[in-house]
Formats: structure tokens, sequence, C-alpha cells
């Protein structure tokens, strides 16, 4: 059977991460998380004290870095510099220094390249942004995740809590705002649907109805194709 590349994009806790690795066990596919290779970046700039304004300082930390992504059974596992940034990369702070930096070109030239290199041979979901509309606009099924912010928020704050962190909402939903505003409103690869992509409201979805949904979806897709 063809293995197809899976597009979901959408604002930060719509749900893809999750879905998209349980879609990706369920098909046998590989699942590529492209925020935390921007999260690893802002990671990196962060470590060596690098104003990411500084172009000529951010060039040459992009030409000196190693980003990989590797595959596990329990999800990606982020290496920088063949260090495991994976947990480091999840702090609240790193979120907004993503945002930031995923704005500037020469971090998306290299992040779009590695990206596309992982993902050509097919068989793969990939999440993020603009993975419809930029990284791989001939993907044969994109999904464009979106939900109330309030609910996204609060899907945050449990996962934070989750973690052994002690996140107060305001806070939480306030960073939302402003990452869902710095990603929909930067010039380069804006997080906007593909025109091609199928929206889904994940609000009032269960995991595993989210899980289904896109299962229906990919079912109908490989029938046409
Ligand atoms: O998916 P995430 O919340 O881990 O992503 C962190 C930031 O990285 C997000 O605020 C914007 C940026 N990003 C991007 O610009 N393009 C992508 N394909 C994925 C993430």
């Amino acid at each position: 059977m063809k293995r197809i590349i899976i597009a979901i994009d959408g604002p930060a806790a719509s749900g893809k991460s999750t879905t998209a690795k349980l879609l990706a066990r369920k098909l046998r596919y590989l699942y590529l998380d492209t925020g935390a290779m921007y999260r690893a970046c802002a990671l990196a700039a962060k470590r060596q004290n690098i104003d990411i304004d500084d172009s000529e300082a951010l060039k040459g930390l992009m030409d000196s870095i190693q980003i990989k992504i590797q595959y596990s059974e329990l999800g990606n596992i982020t290496l920088l510099d063949s260090e495991d940034v994976s947990l480091a990369i999840r702090e609240p702070e790193i979120s907004l220094l993503a945002s930031a930096i995923s704005a500037k070109a020469v971090v998306r030239t290299k992040m779009v390249e590695l990206q596309r290199e992982m993902g050509k041979a097919g068989g793969v979901i990939l999440d993020g942004r603009d993975i419809g509309t930029v990284v791989f606009p001939e993907a044969e099924l994109k999904i464009f995740l979106v939900a109330p912010v309030q609910i996204r928020a609060q899907r945050r704050f449990l996962e934070l809590q989750d973690k052994g962190l002690n996140p107060i909402f305001e806070e939480v939903l306030s960073e939302l705002k402003e990452r869902d505003l710095a990603d929909s409103s930067r010039a380069l690869a804006p997080l906007i649907p593909a025109r091609d992509a199928i929206e889904i409201d994940t609000g009032q979805l269960s995991i595993e109805g989210q899980v289904a949904k896109l299962y229906q979806y990919y079912q109908k897709r490989m029938a046409g194709l």
C-alpha cells in the first residue's frame, strides 16, 4: 500500500502531537514533531546567549549546531549536538523563544530542509505550523486542528502539572495567546490552513475521537488514490 505524507498543522495545544503520535503508531508511520526542532534552536540560542535579532550571530549558531530527531516507541527524542534535550525544550520559556526564533529566515531554511529530507520517502506524519503550506505542499492528506484557546490552555495547564510543574492558568493562557498571534501574523510561513486542508475542531473531542476521525479521513484519502 502507498505510504503517504500526512501534514497536521494548527495552533499550540490543539492536539497535534498526541493525535499524530497515536495515528502514526496505528499506521506504522514515522512521526516527526517539527516544533521540537524549533524548540531545540531556541534552547541552543539561550544557552549560548545569542540575541536572535543579531542576524550574524544567529547564522553562526545555525551553521554550528546539529539537530536530530530520533524515533522511539514513546515518541520523538530531540538531540541537540547529540545531547537528549527532549525535556529541556518543553520549558514554558522555551515555547516563547521557539516562536520568536521560528520567524527568522535563516532558522526556517535549515529546519525546512531537514524536515523535507526526513519526510520525503513517505510513510510519515509531520506536525507543525507550515507543513501543508510550505514543507510538503504536495502532502496527500492535510489536517488543520483548531480548538478554543481556553480549552487549549486547560490542556497545556494539565500537561505541565503532570510534569510536576506548578503552572498558573492565567500565565499559560496568555502565553498561548501571545504565541497564536506571533505564529499567525509573521511574514514567513505563518500559521494558516492550506487551501486543501481539512479543518477539525478538537475542542469537544476525546483523544480517541480525534485519532478515529483522522483515521477515517486517511482511509477516505487512500481510497481515492
Ligand atoms: O508545536 P510547538 O508548540 O512545539 O512549536 C513551538 C514553536 O515553533 C511554535 O510556537 C512556532 C514554531 N513552529 C513553526 O514555526 N513551524 C513549525 N512547523 C513548527 C513549530
